[in-house]
């Protein structure tokens, strides 16, 4: 499995604690909405997908921070969820957390590392 990177924004995008930035990704069962946010200066990016019912977190496109911003929260039922690990920590996910993406930030731009079929 060859690692690429793919873009999904520019750094200036994504103010700490902040709007995020909605994209799309692949999973094993097809395209999946995704998003990204950043928290504590790093970015992280999980699959768009409560761990209480599956549909999408935002409560406005792309807003995904509880009023403290120290908290992803799902719009649907109040779910809340660590920034940096995707982990629940309160409300009806019931342990079941967010699965993350990876992502790396470099040279101004944010993007999320696939993993593609190897040619070899
Ligand atoms: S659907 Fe997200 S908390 Fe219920």
């Amino acid at each position: 499995m060859a690692a690429r990177e793919r873009l999904i924004c520019a750094s200036d995008d994504l103010p700490d604690g902040g709007k995020g930035v909605r994209f799309e990704t692949q999973t094993p069962l097809g395209t999946a909405p995704a998003f990204a946010v950043r928290h504590g200066g790093k970015p992280f990016a999980y699959v768009n997908r409560c761990g209480h019912v599956p549909v999408e977190l935002d409560w406005q496109p792309a807003e995904f921070f509880d009023y403290s911003g120290l908290y992803l929260i799902c719009a649907t039922h109040g779910a809340l969820y660590a920034p940096d690990s995707g982990r629940c920590v309160a409300g009806k996910c019931a342990g079941k957390g967010l699965q993350a993406l990876a992502v790396t930030e470099h040279e101004g731009q944010i993007f999320l590392i696939e993993q593609g079929e190897s040619s070899e």
